[in-house]
């Protein structure tokens, strides 16, 4: 079966800048209060769904060099669409030109690993490109006025390309899996706002990446020793650590971006994953591991051998 890599990344905020003294000032908390307990220091918020999804969606398709016509499928992992119908892939298909297929995907903050495994999927139906967009605006479905939740959300996107290859694929590993039993944890019904019993997502979100991760990691045939970099979603700075911990990964593998976007959920993994490469943290040949988890709740890992996008022209000729 072909594998596939990623040949293309890219990302979008919305210009606008919320501090924690901006929510401090309106709200009873404090900078203090949200640095300590959350790892937030700032979240870029506004925009829509489907405009940050473009954004990010032409950055990454740019940095592959791919031509938004060639790709087959795109994929936008959302818990926030535009409307209920049409999907909000629909305004990123026609905003970008993609001329194949196009859905949204919901499985909350686990989104985009859960993307990027269907995507992987869709590879090894002959698909040979695919854009696998995250993309949120939290912040509209916030009540600015609860600061349980203010404090913690943020709006942005973030993109990759995935091309088929001829030699071995990328992804090494992958784990999906839910609990619908636990969806009253973590909803926002029809209309309404976010809500959340934090205490307990905490507590099933530690156990739901320990245990995915390592599912996912052995069915990859490595260890956590193994992992150079630990790209977690980004929900809580605590959470981060407490799973790199149980998992021995130390605290330098891992990729941490809360304190600039807060919580973006399906945007937050490829969101960090744009950080890490930008900043050089990623060498050809190195293991990564990304795990997300959230609403549902659902949670997802996959393994991926980074690199590899040099053997894209050998593979283009060919197909
Ligand atoms: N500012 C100041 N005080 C606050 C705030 C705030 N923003 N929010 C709550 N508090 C208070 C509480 O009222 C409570 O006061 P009390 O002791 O007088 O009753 C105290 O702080 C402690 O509250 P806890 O809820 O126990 O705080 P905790 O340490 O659990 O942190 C948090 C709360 C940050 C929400 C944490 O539980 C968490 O991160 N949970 C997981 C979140 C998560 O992973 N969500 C999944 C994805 S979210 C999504 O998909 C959008």
């Amino acid at each position: 079966m072909p594998g596939a890599r990623i040949t293309g990344w890219g990302m979008a905020v919305p210009e606008k800048v919320v501090t924690n003294d901006d929510l401090s000032a309106r709200l009873d908390t404090s900078d203090e209060w949200i640095t300590e307990r959350t790892g937030i220091r700032q979240r870029h918020v506004g925009g829509t769904t489907s405009q940050l999804g473009i954004d990010a969606g032409r950055r990454a398709l740019d940095q592959a060099g791919v031509d938004a016509a060639d790709v087959d499928v795109l994929v936008l992992a959302t818990t926030t669409p535009d409307a209920t119908v049409p999907g909000t892939s629909a305004t990123v298909q026609q905003g970008l030109g993609v001329a194949g297929g196009a859905f949204d995907l919901n499985a909350a903050c686990s989104g985009f690993v859960y993307a990027l495994v269907v995507a992987h999927g869709l590879v090894s139906l002959g698909a040979r490109r695919i854009l696998v967009v995250g993309s949120e605006t939290l912040s509209r479905i916030t009540d600015w006025d609860d600061r349980s939740m203010a404090v913690l959300v943020g709006d942005g996107a973030g993109a990759v390309v995935l091309e088929a290859t001829d030699g071995p694929g990328q992804l090494l590993g992958w784990d999906l899996g839910a609990d619908g039993s636990l969806r009253h944890l973590l909803k926002c019904d029809l209309g309404g706002y976010l809500f959340m019993n934090g205490k307990e997502i905490f507590r099933h979100a530690v156990r739901a990446v320990v245990d995915s991760s390592t599912a996912a990691l052995a069915r990859a045939g490595v260890t956590a020793a193994d992992v150079e970099l630990f790209v977690p979603h980004q929900a809580n700075a605590r959470i981060i650590t407490a799973a790199s911990q149980r998992l021995g990964i130390p605290a330098e593998r891992c990729v941490v971006t809360i304190d600039r976007y807060g919580n973006t959920s399906s945007a937050s993994i490829p969101l960090a994953l744009c950080d890490a490469i930008d900043t050089g943290r990623l060498r050809p040949g190195a293991l990564v591991l990304l795990s997300g988890f959230g609403g549902g709740m659902t949670w997802a890992s996959a393994v991926l051998r980074w690199g590899g996008w040099r053997d894209r022209e050998a593979t283009r000729r060919r197909s």
